[in-house]
């Protein structure tokens, strides 16, 4: 069957236009002026509507411990919100092969609505996991994650992150980072704890831009060091953002995120009540106002290469709610799957911080180029994937978690209106989403076997 995708106005990373666009088994045939739809057509009729090549979210946590999304309420989330494609990471046991553990992850997303790959997180460095890294490539798997905080579970020190860097630069790996002087801030959270400062006010307290900002600057010299490209995963302060930029114009093959969390809420949530701040516990924290025009810049002038969720389906019950009495044992993390591409759309788009073309580029192609998805993923082209949304810019709707796909027992944007309502979700030609309805079947999506690192 051939789909036609009427009268839509196109984006890309460098072009908007009007244009139907033709389908045929899942993949875009042409694009012009006038496709003529014959007896047997499928149409979809897109007048005054944008279409956008499918959100790449390439920071998930689904299926992870302490979670209540797996892959396939996650990837329904996902999809429901124009997310078509997800990097999801995997979550190690120290000691297990680092290839068994990928096994065990492709397992767990089979039932997803969408297609999937995988960041290997590395939380160790011996000899047997410095072989298994190039292995991860032949494996479609071309990143790995390393975490600069979170010591005895995932922390790795200076010396095994430029090993790890190294090896995996010249396999063709980039290795992303989370970067946060997690020594440092065990003492910070250790000094509030033993003065009474419990709420989660002080989780932001306790993990200060200027420790980002060190972690970031660190990981960058490493980086540098071991000839390697790095991607700074969730930066959410202009201090930290500065060390990027200084590493860029060093010739550094670097790279930074930030996520919505940073672009549209900040620190001030923190101080509210228990029962609403616990929600809002992420790491990095959530910071003062003033850095988002920073983050904001920094996306409209190509500092920061991407958007990305962080999502992290932590419940209040059973979940946050385990750190009324200490916000260090408040499980860290924030759920944004669904919502990413509606807020960027919104707060960027629509309220004009970022052109459509940049809107395509931070979430779409700049991810599938830097991680290997390009151009099978990230654009509209001849030969592509056709993995689109449909959005009506002259619609709007109230976020709320009365309405999601998401799992969790709130949503941090509870009761923001947001202008424009995807209408169609195409993943691979199949409609995910019509006229608003949700219609995927659960197990279609597909690993996405990714090419190697290739300088952008
Ligand atoms: O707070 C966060 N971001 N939790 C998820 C894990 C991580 O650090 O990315
Ligand atoms: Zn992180
Ligand atoms: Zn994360
Ligand atoms: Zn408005």
């Amino acid at each position: 069957m051939r789909t036609i995708i009427r009268n839509g106005t196109v984006a890309t990373s460098a072009d908007v236009f009007k244009a139907d666009i033709q389908i045929i088994n899942g993949v875009v045939t042409a694009i012009s002026e006038r496709i003529v739809p014959v007896e047997g057509d499928h149409v979809i009729e897109a007048t005054d509507q944008y279409v956008f090549p499918g959100g790449i979210d390439v920071h998930t946590h689904l299926a992870f411990p302490g979670t209540v999304d797996d892959f396939e309420s996650g990837t329904k989330a996902a999809a429901s919100g124009g997310i078509t494609s997800i990097i999801n990471f995997t979550d190690p046991k120290k000691g297990q092969s680092v290839l068994d553990n990928l096994r065990e992850w492709q397992e767990k997303a089979k039932p997803s609505f969408i297609d999937y790959g995988f960041h290997s997180i590395i939380n160790e460095c011996n000899e047997r996991v410095l072989e298994e890294v190039p292995d991860l490539a032949e494996q479609g798997v071309t990143s790995i994650k390393l975490f600069m905080a979170y010591k005895d579970h995932l922390m790795v020190n200076d010396v095994e992150m430029y090993k790890l860097m190294k090896t995996a630069g010249e396999a063709g790996i980039i290795t992303n980072v989370h970067a946060e002087n997690g020594d440092v801030i065990d003492q910070l959270i250790s000094d509030a704890l033993s003065k009474g400062n419990t709420t989660p006010y002080f989780h932001a307290s306790t993990r200060p831009c200027l420790l980002e900002a060190e972690a970031t600057g660190r990981a960058l010299a490493i980086a540098e060091a071991a000839n390697a490209p790095v991607y700074i995963v969730h930066v959410s302060c202009a201090e930290a953002l500065q060390q990027v930029e200084q590493a860029k114009k060093r010739g550094v093959q670097a790279y930074a995120e930030t996520c919505p969390q940073y672009l549209v809420l900040d620190s001030s949530y923190l101080a509210k009540p228990f029962e609403e701040s616990a929600k809002y516990v992420c790491s990095p924290p959530l910071r003062d106002k003033s850095n988002q025009t920073v983050l904001w810049n920094g996306l409209a002038s190509g500092l920061i290469s991407t958007v990305a969720s962080d999502h992290s389906s932590i419940p209040f019950e059973g979940g946050k709610a385990l750190g009324r009495d200490n916000f260090a044992k408040i499980p860290n993390g924030c759920p944004g799957i669904e919502d990413i591409f509606s807020l960027i759309y919104h707060f960027g788009v629509h309220e004009g911080r970022i052109s459509l073309q940049k809107f395509v580029e931070i979430t779409s192609s700049a991810p599938a180029k830097l991680f290997g998805l390009y151009p099978k993923k990230g654009t509209i082209a001849i030969g592509s994937d056709a993995d689109l949304v449909v959005l009506d810019p002259r619609l709007s709707r109230v976020i709320s978690k009365n309405t999601q796909s998401q799992s969790t027992d709130y949503n941090l944007y509870e009761g923001t209106k947001v202008q424009g309502v995807i209408t169609y979700v195409l993943s691979r030609g199949e409609e995910l989403v019509q006229e608003g309805r949700f219609l995927g079947k659960p197990g279609r999506g597909e690993f996405l076997h990714r090419k190697r690192f290739k300088k952008i």
